[in-house]
């Protein structure tokens, strides 16, 4: 087969585009290779040589179905598998088919969230879908938000409207004249278990990481609501000034929620910021039994939300939720061909809102997914992945080798071994990822290194939990 004249490689939606599109599709389908378990045994150099040895862009192009079966047999065959039961390290989610499919249609029709003229429905699709969440959280009406490209992103776009809203108190508009000398003095407090895109954010954002003051958790993994009175006290004597409380609504490594109504209380009295990183545990609030673990949510000024999570999206999906969306214009900047401020009313320019300008329509896999699948069975799903954790934990309860670490209250699940120290949890770790048999999580928890299962596939069942189980006894014995 030849390649594709230029002129026929471009989508239209005629009835000759679409068959042209449905038979790539086909293509791209049947393509996809996987390795025989959650990873293909070839060793990092292994896997340079193999990708860089194609010509990323050749003189002459190479028919399309030659082109996707090679990136079957390279890249697809040694690629980790999410949807494999081995693959248990990471908040990585397998993928569902409304899902998958929406992603063709937003390339298809590649709409840009970034102005109303460039995408009028994906921006209220967008619009519809962040209020709803808003709604989901307790908010009111004025309830609204943003979709970006993750966790990172979506932390780093609260805190910096913290910023500017600390600004704004004192008079300063910090998008303009930069920080004041205040900023100095200015400081964010969260658990000592949060991620570390907030201290990432303040450094970004000009304060330093050393802004970032972290309390110390309790036993559990939560932040510990004295510990957070006795900093917060200590920063007052220190004149520091609390512009921000950043809560997590599970944890990267436990799933463990902080006490977020006593921390929105606080706030409320210091009159700082509340920023929820609800990253993990947000998609709780489907869920009338998991949900009331997130009370407080809706008194947050922000909540990151991370659909490429425990909502099984594939990334990028991720938003930034805020109780007023009228926060949102601490960041807006005009420019003379986006967002002028002269548009017909009801023309939303989403770029006002965002930190990127031009920016994908994640908010359609993820509408599409949820309307498909529908409440019911999406608690069903997490239902499922939180009940594996707890039986892992059961089992490892049992296993002479293994030493549960916490509870589990998430889909997560962290252990170590008996007799066994950092380094040989480190070997049977890399020898099950190197030999293709498992994609096993490592941590430290509390300053002890740990092994960890994260459950994100519904699909998995108790025995593939127990082969798990006697996987990592036996790495462990090697
Ligand atoms: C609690 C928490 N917040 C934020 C993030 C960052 O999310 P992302 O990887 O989507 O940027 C993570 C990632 O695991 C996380 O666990």
């Amino acid at each position: 087969m030849s390649a594709t004249p230029w002129r026929d490689i471009f989508v239209s939606l005629d009835e000759q585009g679409r068959a042209r599109l449905a038979d790539a599709a086909q293509v791209a389908v049947k393509s996809i290779q996987r390795p025989a378990g959650p990873r293909s045994a070839l060793s990092p150099t292994e896997l340079h040589d193999l990708i860089w040895a194609t010509d990323v862009c050749p003189d002459a192009g190479t028919p399309l179905t030659d082109v996707l079966n090679e990136f079957g047999t390279s890249v697809w065959a040694n690629s980790v598998v999410p949807f494999d039961p081995a693959c248990v390290a990471h908040l990585h989610p397998p993928t569902m088919i409304p899902s998958v499919v929406t992603e063709m249609s937003i390339a298809v029709m590649n709409q840009s969230m970034d102005s109303w003229d460039q995408a009028p429905a994906a921006t209220e699709v967008e619009l519809h879908l962040t209020s709803w969440l808003a709604g989901l959280m307790g908010m009111p009406s004025t309830g609204s938000g943003v979709m970006t490209s993750g966790g990172t992103a979506s932390n780093v776009l609260g805190i910096t409207l913290a910023r500017s809203w600390a600004a704004s108190l004192i008079g300063v508009d910090v998008l303009k004249t930069g920080l004041p000398p205040q900023a100095a003095t200015w400081r964010i407090l969260c658990s000592d278990q949060a991620h570390f895109s907030v201290q990432r954010a303040a450094a970004q954002l000009g304060l330093g990481r050393d802004s970032v003051v972290t309390v110390a958790s309790s036993a559990s993994g939560a932040m510990d609501i004295n510990a957070l009175d006795s900093t917060t006290a200590e920063q007052i004597k220190a004149k520091n000034t609390i512009i921000a409380i950043v809560g997590t609504a599970g944890t990267t490594d436990l799933g463990v929620i902080d006490p977020l109504d006593a921390i929105a209380s606080r706030c409320e009295q210091l009159n700082a910021w509340f920023h929820i990183d609800a990253a993990v545990a947000g998609s709780y609030l489907m869920s009338p039994q998991l949900a009331p673990m997130l009370h407080g949510i809706a008194r947050a000024d922000s909540v990151t939300i991370d659909f490429h999570k425990l909502w099984f999206q594939p990334f990028n999906a991720s938003a930034l939720i805020v109780k007023d969306v009228e926060r949102f214009d601490l960041l807006r900047v005009k420019s003379k061909y986006l967002d002028r401020g002269d548009e017909v009313p009801g023309m939303i320019n989403l770029v006002g809102r965002s930190l990127d300008t031009s920016r994908r329509f994640d908010a359609a896999k993820v509408v599409v997914s949820l309307r498909t699948i529908g409440r019911t069975a999406f608690t069903e799903m997490l239902h499922r992945v939180v009940e594996l954790s707890a039986y892992a934990a059961e089992q490892i309860e049992k296993s002479p080798m293994l030493t549960l670490l916490t509870q589990p209250t998430g889909p997560m699940c962290v252990f170590d071994a008996v007799g066994c120290d950092a380094d040989d949890l480190r070997h049977a770790q890399q020898n099950l990822l190197m030999a293709g048999d498992m994609v096993l999580g490592r941590t430290e928890i509390n300053g002890r290194a740990a092994l960890k299962f994260t459950f994100m596939n519904p699909l998995i069942n108790f025995s593939d939990v127990d082969k798990l189980i006697s996987m990592v006894e036996n790495a462990l014995q090697k």
